[in-house]
């Protein structure tokens, strides 16, 4: 059996209150949303965050008619379910973005940010995307890039081994990687993405400068600095915005999700949701979608 991709699992971490709330990070978070208005279309039928953690950016997707925040916690999920209360449009599903557990053609538009670091497989990941892209959907994408300034001096300098400028991923930590960006988009366009545009994201990520520069000045300044686009790529991060290709599944019918395990559509009208195909089993228990791991059919009846 092939091994699959290592995964970097934040079940129960404190990722909401230890990374973001009170940790003087609202520069980066300011700058990302900029980011994300300038490229993500304002409107649309589905939506699909990948990797959404507990819902940070979720209140920028209110022009879609159904929202997917899917991602590997289940326990940050509950912390999303928890601050966006009963707003139906939304969706909680937990999940690998490996193994993607929608039908093809889904989704008009797909959003991963501070995610793509922890794959190890980005390819396995990119194919899964290119599956449940609607024709012409737009993709979203950001990455932490390789090739930014402090890695690029820290290199100069000698005090760093490894070449901003080589393409292939960089693993910092285990199962955290930086990537090049001439990488990423050979790779989304070997997957069917047409790269439409690259901004420069979070030049000024930096303790002493969020420290002495007032916050709306660095976001000003952070948001004209995105106008560089590609001749910026310097960045510690890269949003991007990618469009898939004309031809592709239209998903017509109203089946939304599929067997993560053998991709046949799944009927939702159960606490249980069962593959008609391979008879595996998926657990609906309040709210939440759980795709994480199957359930043994037998406990239905315990
Ligand atoms: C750094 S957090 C970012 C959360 C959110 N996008 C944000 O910006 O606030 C990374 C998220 O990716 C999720 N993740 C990592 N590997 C995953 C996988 N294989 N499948 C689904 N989600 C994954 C983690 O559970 C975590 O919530």
């Amino acid at each position: 059996m092939a091994k699959s991709p290592r995964v970097c699992d934040y079940e129960n971490s404190k990722y909401r209150s230890e990374f973001w709330e009170g940790q003087g990070r609202e520069y980066e978070d300011q700058v990302e949303r900029i980011a994300l208005h300038r490229l993500m279309p304002p409107k649309g039928a589905t939506l699909i965050e990948i990797g959404a953690g507990f819902g940070r950016l979720a209140n920028e997707y209110k022009g879609y008619d159904k929202v997917v925040l899917f991602d590997y916690s289940r326990s940050l999920l509950r912390e999303a379910q928890a601050h966006l209360g009963d707003d139906h449009r939304y969706l909680y599903v937990a999940g690998n973005f490996y193994q993607l557990p929608f039908v093809s053609g889904l989704f008009d538009t797909i959003v991963q940010v501070r995610s793509l670091h922890h794959a190890s497989d980005p390819e396995t990941l990119f194919q899964q995307v290119s599956r449940v892209a609607r024709p012409k959907g737009h993709y979203i994408l950001e990455y932490a890039n390789k090739r930014n300034l402090k890695a690029i001096l820290r290199y100069a300098l000698m005090r760093q081994k490894w070449s901003p400028f080589e393409l292939e991923p960089y693993e910092f930590l285990p199962v955290h990687f930086d990537f090049h960006p001439k990488w990423i988009d050979k790779q989304l366009k070997a997957y069917g993405f047409q790269n439409q545009a690259s901004i420069p994201v979070s030049f000024f990520r930096i303790a002493l400068l969020k420290r002495s520069i007032p916050l709306p000045w660095l976001v000003g300044l952070d948001g004209l600095m995105q106008h560089l686009g590609r001749l910026g790529l310097f960045s510690p991060s890269v949003f991007t915005c990618n469009r898939f290709k004309e031809e592709g599944v239209i998903s017509k019918s109203d089946t939304f999700f599929a067997c993560p395990q053998c991709a046949t559509p799944i009927e939702d009208n159960d606490s249980l949701l069962v593959c008609s195909k391979c008879k595996t089993g998926w657990r609906k228990h309040d709210g939440l979608y759980d795709f994480k791991e199957p359930i043994a059919i037998e406990e239905r009846r315990a």
